[in-house]
């Protein structure tokens, strides 16, 4: 097979297949295998049954149902879904928007793949830009979606370190730079991988410096503000018109339903929905049938209120606690877990690469993330980049449990000097 340079580029090995690749072939052939690796939801029967009512009362109205199936919805999604969610933010936070600063995507993964190669890469006057990553390590899944390369950059972070064991990242302004060749900022928060939230100083700075550069700040809630509300701290939900926020129905418990949402001016959303056409035709209507009442009634707000963020609290405090006493006084730090489903383990000074600790657990039966994948955009080499593993907890207590056990137990060895 001959394939182009873009063929060569998405069908080649990358840090997202190799994982995905990693928990297809784990869950096929080692059902047994103890999965903290992937970026699925905890699964909440409250939430479940709300989401099954929801669709239950679309499928039997004959109008409703007829929506769902048998309609295109336009490149922007479904008018009604808009219309909802755009009102439901304007009273909740005042943002000043309507449904012409919506669209819906196919999961908000591929609204990443359109918007960040829609401001970086080749520009019309030949120079390239690159999406800066203003605190990295940042989520996995936009490492490969740049169509050209050296597609992103990124600042290393300071570390704040904190009692306990616990460790804080903060964005080093004082290295960040945002020259001529940065085409938008992106964060994510919570951060995937680490739990991180940025403060509402950090996101004010950051939404300062994109406006003075007349470039985008995108903001990624997948796990975040206004929903799901997977966020432990005090934190505000952001967005002007130079703020494009994407925001997904996933870590709702909807992994599986594909529905992204980005928000931001007319301008963007435009652009996007002309791409969006073309990649996508239409996006799927089932997401945008199942929340549309969730918008319209303000439910999302106890789901997440009552339901969501109490469980993933929870399970935080639960996982910490575990490794607090599995790993004891090996030189160990965890990311201060302040949102997302991850724990983010640094194991200074670790005589093995995280890469291979990885390895050594996967052996063991335990799926995780190296950490070193997350650090993509960084150009100096930074040995903490190979000390970290990201760790999901919220799978069967009893698995993470044991998971965490063996984790500890490698760890130890590797520290030993044990193979
Ligand atoms: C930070 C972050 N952004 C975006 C996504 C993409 O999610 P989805 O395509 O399911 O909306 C994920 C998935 O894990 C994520 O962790």
């Amino acid at each position: 097979m001959k394939l182009s340079l873009f063929g060569e580029k998405f069908a080649g090995e990358s840090g997202i297949v190799e994982l995905m690749d990693d928990l297809g072939t784990a869950l096929v052939d080692h059902p047994g295998m103890i999965m903290m690796g992937g970026g699925n939801p905890g699964r909440l029967p409250a939430a479940e049954e709300v989401f099954k009512r929801s669709l239950e009362s679309v499928l039997s109205d004959p109008e409703k149902r007829h929506r769902l199936f048998g309609l295109y919805q336009s490149p922007k999604g479904d008018q009604e879904f808009r219309v909802e969610l755009a009102s439901y933010l304007k009273m909740e936070f005042g943002w000043q928007i309507t449904a012409r600063n919506i669209a819906i995507s196919n999961g908000s993964q591929a609204a990443f793949f359109v918007l960040l190669n829609m401001f970086a890469g080749e520009m019309p006057d030949g120079n390239r830009k690159s999406i800066h990553l203003p605190l990295t390590p940042e989520y996995l899944g936009y490492a490969d979606s740049g169509l050209s390369e050296g597609f992103f950059t990124a600042t290393r972070p300071g570390i704040e370190l904190l009692d306990d064991h616990l460790f804080k990242y903060h964005v080093d302004f004082s290295r960040l730079e945002t020259g001529d060749r940065t085409g938008a900022l992106c964060v994510s928060r919570p951060t995937n991988p680490t739990g991180n939230v940025l403060t509402d100083e950090e996101v004010a700075q950051l939404d300062a410096i994109a406006m003075e550069r007349d470039i985008p700040f995108i903001l990624d809630g997948a796990y975040g503000l206004p929903f799901p509300g997977i966020i432990f701290t005090e934190a505000t939900p952001h967005w002007n018109e130079n703020t494009v926020l994407v925001l997904s129905l996933s870590k709702l418990g909807l992994p599986g339903v594909r529905t992204g949402i980005i928000v931001a001016r007319e301008e963007i959303i435009n652009a996007y929905a002309n791409a969006n056409g073309i990649v996508n035709l239409a996006c799927g209507n089932i997401g945008p049938a199942i929340a549309t009442e969730l918008f319209r009634s303000g439910d999302i707000r106890n789901l997440t209120r009552d339901h969501l963020t109490p469980f993933y609290l929870d399970r935080a405090n639960k996982a910490v606690n575990a490794f607090r006493s599995a790993l004891g006084d090996l030189p160990y730090r965890i990311h201060k877990p302040e949102g997302a489903f991850f724990l983010w383990l640094w194991f200074e000074g670790l005589p093995v690469s995280s890469q291979e600790l990885y390895e050594r657990l996967k052996r063991r039966g335990v799926l995780v993330v190296p950490g070193h994948y997350c650090f993509f955009g960084l150009e100096e080499d930074w040995p903490h980049r190979h000390e970290c593993l990201r760790v999901s907890y919220v799978q069967d207590e009893d698995q993470v449990k044991r998971g965490i056990e063996l984790i500890a137990d490698e760890a130890r060895k590797a520290y030993a000097g044990a193979v």
